[in-house]
């Protein structure tokens, strides 16, 4: 791919610890421009930096903006791998049809990608579990009001080195169910990642927070009493020994780790069930035993084990708020696959070189 690099004169200090998650940039970005007359232009590499946009920019009235989240892996054999960044591309086509925005091919996507972790393979951190985490996003920016499709558009990708999620091993965490503020509903754009999904969540996450808990289980938007999905995570319960998750219908992010993970989970034999769980059917196997165990998967934590779920003034714990044995052989087994300590057996890693 052809692009134009402006190099910095002079690098960033790397940090060495406490990374924690978004806190650091690195020395460059990509950007490239969209018009209707030009198609995809004006590819480049430049330094990291502040960028500039008229007070009418339409995304900052009408939010038409997409993003998406994938990692860059070091390697135990000391090479980089992105993990199938293929799912992040094809997400982020169907994100930015459903936004009305201009498509980038898969193959451009993940183009544009690899020449930034090129330039910036010395930031992927090494240290156990940490990553460089990949943030490549769409906004409209034409200057203009008026609630319209926008005739022109930037495509950025910016990189954060990040920290395990869990420096002192997998720990459970306490959620919110959310009973009165919805996430998405049928026809929305709850299966898209745009900024207005998480814009709209944040009341309910501000809630579960001042609680004291992590994150919000969603239920549906119509009824409020089918369990959808956790704030930045997709929900998978164990109940008996059948895993129970919501369908991909409309409502719910078609995560990349909610993929593997229910793929792994065939190959070691387990019954998927993706179907519409009330919360109440929920609640009802977390008192009488038969929910085993619970965790959201995303690209940031990979597995989040949940130890509670609060609801309406009743709490249910879960597998004596401890990890569980299934929770993580599979955190074990997809992470050993992303930093290449075992075989690619699913073919899900990228090398970048
Ligand atoms: C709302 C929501 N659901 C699920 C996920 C998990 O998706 P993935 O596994 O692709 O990170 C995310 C994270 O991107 C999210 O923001």
């Amino acid at each position: 791919m052809e692009f134009e690099f402006v190099k910095k004169d002079k690098l960033k200090e790397k940090p060495k610890k406490n990374l924690g998650f978004g806190n650091y940039f690195t020395d460059y970005m990509f950007t490239m421009d969209y018009s209707d007359e030009k198609g995809w232009h004006n590819k480049k590499i430049l330094p990291y930096g502040e960028i500039s946009v008229s007070p009418s920019t339409m995304v900052l009235h009408y939010a038409q903006e997409t993003f998406e989240g994938l990692k860059a892996y070091r390697g135990y054999d000391g090479k980089i791998y992105l993990f199938r960044p293929d799912m992040n591309a094809k997400r982020f086509i169907n994100s930015n049809k459903r936004m009305c925005m201009p498509e980038i091919s898969e193959e451009l996507f993940i183009d544009c990608v690899k020449e930034l972790i090129k330039v910036e393979k010395d930031w992927i951190p090494n240290g156990e579990g940490e990553s460089l985490y990949i943030r490549p996003f769409m906004f409209a920016n034409e200057a203009s009001l008026g609630v319209h499709v926008a005739k022109s558009y930037k495509f950025m990708i910016i990189l954060s080195p990040v920290g395990a999620y869990y420096p002192e091993g997998v720990n459970p965490i306490k959620i919110y169910v959310e009973d009165e503020y919805v996430r998405a509903s049928l026809g929305g754009t709850g299966f898209v990642k745009c900024g207005g999904n998480y814009a709209a969540s944040l009341k309910g996450q501000e809630r579960a927070e001042k609680l004291g808990y992590t994150q919000v289980l969603w239920l549906d938007g119509v009824e409020r009493k089918y369990v959808e999905e956790v704030g930045s995570m997709n929900a998978m319960f164990l109940i008996d020994d059948k895993i129970v998750t919501a369908p991909l219908l409309g409502t719910v992010l078609p995560g990349v780790t909610r993929d593997s993970i229910l793929t792994i989970l065939k190959d070691f034999g387990f019954e998927i069930v993706e179907k519409h769980l009330s919360i109440d059917e929920l609640m009802e196997a977390g008192k009488n035993g038969r929910l085993k165990e619970a965790f959201g998967t995303g690209t940031a934590a990979v597995i989040s084990p949940i130890g509670e779920l609060y609801y309406r003034g009743e709490e249910v714990i879960i597998n004596d708020f401890k990890t569980g044995a299934l929770t993580q052989k599979l955190y074990d087994t997809l992470t050993a696959i992303q930093w290449a300590k075992s075989e690619d057996k699913y073919k899900w890693r990228l090398e970048v070189k």
